[in-house]
């Protein structure tokens, strides 16, 4: 098979050189050329674990290029994998797939299957084939399928090869074997269905784990009233298998490229439908307030953060990648600064992405102790392994250990053999200082 993908952030990216480890040609295209030039050099751009490793190994098997026609016009397969961020009023920005639509369409010399792999509101597949029929300028037949991409970041490559499931979307026989075929060396289900329920799936699936998120926040937030343990009760809720073990870990809230942008387009386009999803805006509502809760908290230590030093370690919005869209520390560290706090922080990936969007006196240390000496109050909001890693001593070397922890990194049973504050989320907080 031979296959073209457009797009190359983490999902067009991540399968080419999935798809090329299991022995296909793949070509890469994008408008970006600088990043093209990179990739040309073997050189990955995005941060994302064994990614780099993969690529190096199978880059016989992958090209990457701009020309977008001399790439789609012999191709069996071309996959769409551009972005569809957040429009402001909340609805997916479907320009970039449209885009790629007329290229294909301006470029295939013969029947081929084109296959959208980018996150796309209910619907999209059918357009996406008017849009190719409209443009199409030879006489060509192009089957149009869904086949959504559940990969996580930090674990993509992983996620991708042992996947929970492949979901194809299509009602063509001849379409359903051609997927079926590029990956069946990937030991994974395949289900069938059609274009829409197919795109449903994705959608359905984030929102539901963004729920699931908030949920356990919500909960974690009335335990800390009624003095439970959200720990121990995800622990016991996730042991029925209804319910599940996974998604319950409490924080202060979900962030990344997909769930908060998903969560909206869902509710946009029910309510364009005139059919509200209540509990998907309650999701939304919950997390938006969860990724403040820290501020909160340290308002009960400092009634002003004026002139205090505040040592902030992880600023992704997850570990494992460098990536910070909608990361809790893009909502806290600008309160923090604007309340006149000196910020001191820490991130093994994250700084360089950090400092081109936020501007002000922050401090960058290589390290959590560094960040840790000499701090009034510390927010943990990234569970990095360098920050699970620490022991209660280390916070010792602040100038009051007041600890925040947005990701419950810690047993608050040692914590609480040592002379420091540990407030945590959905835990009682220990108190051992005057
Ligand atoms: C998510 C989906 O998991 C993936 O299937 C989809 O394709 C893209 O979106 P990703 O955003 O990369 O992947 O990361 P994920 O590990 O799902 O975490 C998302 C956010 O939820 C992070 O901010 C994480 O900290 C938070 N989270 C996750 C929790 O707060 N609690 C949990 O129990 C799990």
């Amino acid at each position: 098979m031979k296959i073209a993908i457009a797009g190359t952030g983490y999902v067009g990216l991540v399968s080419a050189v999935v798809l090329a480890h299991v022995g296909h040609h793949v070509v890469c295209v994008d408008v970006d050329e600088t990043k093209i030039e990179q990739l040309k050099k073997g050189i990955c751009p995005i941060h994302e674990p064994d990614l780099p490793e993969l690529m190096t190994e199978n880059f016989c098997r992958l090209a990457f290029t701009t020309d977008y026609a001399a790439a789609y016009s012999d191709k069996d397969i071309i996959f769409i994998a551009v972005g569809t961020p957040e429009k402001v009023d909340g609805s997916a920005n479907m320009s970039y797939v449209y885009a790629v639509a007329e290229q294909i369409a301006a470029s295939v010399t013969r029947d081929c299957v084109v296959v959208v792999k980018s996150t796309v509101p209910i619907g999209t597949n059918e357009k996406v084939e008017q849009h190719l029929k409209k443009h199409l300028k030879r006489d060509v037949a192009i089957e149009v399928v869904s086949n959504p991409e559940f990969l996580s970041q930090g674990t993509a490559i992983k996620d991708m090869l042992h996947g929970s499931r492949i979901v194809v979307g299509t009602d063509s026989e001849s379409a359903r074997r051609v997927i079926a075929s590029i990956y069946e060396n990937l030991d994974q289900p395949v289900i069938f269905t059609d274009r829409r329920s197919a795109e449903m799936i994705k959608y359905a699936s984030n929102d539901f784990l963004a729920l699931k998120i908030s949920y356990i926040n919500e909960i974690a937030n009335i335990c800390e009233v009624l003095g439970a343990n959200v720990v121990d009760v995800a622990r016991g809720m996730g042991m029925d298998p209804r319910i599940g073990d996974k998604f319950l870990r409490a924080g202060i809230g979900y962030g990344g490229s997909c769930f908060p942008k998903d969560t909206k387009a869902l509710h946009w386009l029910g309510n364009f439908h005139d059919q509200e999803l209540k509990t998907v805006k309650a999701a939304i509502e919950v997390n938006e307030n969860q990724k403040l809760r820290l501020i909160k908290k340290a308002r009960k230590y400092y009634s002003s953060f004026e002139g205090i030093t505040v040592a902030v370690l992880g600023l992704t919005f997850k570990p494992g990648t460098d990536d910070l869209r909608e990361a809790p520390s893009l909502a806290n560290i600008p309160i923090l600064l604007d309340d006149g706090a000196k910020v001191k922080a820490y991130d093994p990936c994250g700084v360089e992405n950090f400092k081109r969007k936020v501007s002000g006196d922050i401090v960058y240390c290589a390290t959590p102790e560094e960040t840790l000496r000499d701090a009034d109050i510390c927010f943990i909001l990234t569970e990095w392994p360098e920050v699970m890693e620490l022991q209660p001593n280390h916070f010792l070397t602040m100038r009051r250990p007041i600890i925040l922890d947005g990701r419950n990194c810690y047993d608050p049973g040692l914590m609480g053999d040592y002379p420091l504050i540990y407030d945590s989320i959905g835990r009682t907080i220990i108190s051992n200082l005057d």
